[in-house]
């Protein structure tokens, strides 16, 4: 198939759908319709009572299509589920209905070679009708797909961020998971940075508003002058699996240091590098930060810097097949 234009949709030729009633998850099914129905009432629309995954399938040199850590996006699922008060699917039932899903729409996953992928949405919505404030007693479970290029325009060119005055999620809240309303909490934040020009806003801790959390769908990380790989860590920023799986190669296969910890936005001068990393915008180098109108330039502004460079090369190379997977992260389709 031709290589897709950047993070948008297109329709392929099935989503999975599977319905909770009754207490009970009924067996899914593959649909050709990507529209659904629900009641106008359903709390997945008033009370963002939905939660959902982003991963990636990967066509490998020798044609065939494989999976990364789909164990760790079920289980992160679930833990979405169970903090949104929804049913969580096991983990057999996620990994199938994502492996009947990406075989229903293998001919939509890009050719190797062209950086492109299939990115794989599994969704759960609370439906039925709810006027007050409490949980749904019916959900639907979907998966959907979708043939996707790179996510921030530009590839992998630095990209310039702004810091928001806005927080994302709250300190005990729901940064942690994988849930809409973090989502709609940075809409406006992202729209406010892309008519400034930057390529998306950074979000500070909502506590004091000193230390780097994320962007708005992926971590940071930065390479501190003793080669360190230092990245936030924090209750509510999400836990990526793409950011745990560079700190594993960074620590195994490079020997650096790695560090998650707090990351002070006024001590930036620490750090050569900088990168957004996540499943869809992999690894992403950060040229500049702009915090109160002041820009922060990184020395590795005008292209990646060597050693997210290096972690990029063997993140990406594992993903699509070409050098050996070190840990069962991945699954290769039959
Ligand atoms: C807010 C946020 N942070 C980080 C990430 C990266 O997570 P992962 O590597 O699991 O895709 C995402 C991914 O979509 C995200 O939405």
């Amino acid at each position: 198939m031709n290589k897709p234009k950047g993070f948008t949709y297109q329709k392929t030729n099935d989503i999975y759908m599977a319905h909770y009633k009754d207490g009970k998850w009924e067996d899914g099914v593959l649909q050709k319709d990507d529209h659904i129905s629900i009641s106008v009432m359903a709390p997945a629309l008033h009370y963002g009572q939905q939660c959902f995954e982003g991963m990636k399938a990967y066509r490998r040199s020798d044609g065939k299509i494989q999976l990364f850590r789909i164990k760790d996006n079920a289980t992160r699922f679930q833990e979405s589920a169970r903090r949104l008060v929804m049913p969580p699917v096991s983990i057999e039932t996620f990994e199938h209905a994502v492996i009947e899903t990406v075989k229903a729409n293998s001919d939509f996953v890009p050719d190797n070679g062209t950086g492109a992928t299939l990115y794989i949405r599994p969704l759960m919505i609370g439906v039925g009708e709810n006027l007050g404030l409490r949980p749904a007693k019916e959900f639907l479970f979907m998966v959907i797909t979708s043939p996707v290029g790179a996510y921030f325009e530009g590839g992998i060119k630095p990209v310039d961020l702004v810091v928001s005055e806005y927080d994302r999620a709250a300190p005990h809240g729901t940064g942690d998971i994988k849930v809409g309303g973090n989502y709609a909490a940075s809409l406006y934040p992202q729209v406010l940075a892309k008519q400034q020009g930057y390529a998306d806003c950074l979000f500070l801790d909502p506590k004091t508003h000193t230390k780097i959390e994320e962007v708005g769908a992926a971590n940071f990380f930065g390479i501190t002058k003793e080669n360190v790989y230092i990245t936030p860590k924090s209750p509510s920023i999400l836990n990526s699996i793409t950011n745990r799986s560079i700190r594993w190669l960074a620590e195994h296969k490079l020997g650096l240091k790695v560090v998650e910890g707090d990351v002070y936005i006024d001590q930036l001068d620490n750090l050569v590098e900088a990168g957004a990393c996540g499943t869809a915008a992999l690894i992403t180098p950060v040229g500049s930060i702009t915090h109160y109108g002041i820009k922060h330039v990184f020395p590795y502004n005008k292209e990646m810097g060597p050693i997210s460079k290096q972690l990029y090369d063997l993140l990406s190379r594992i993903q699509f097949g070409e050098i050996e997977d070190p840990n069962h992260w991945v699954t290769v389709l039959d």
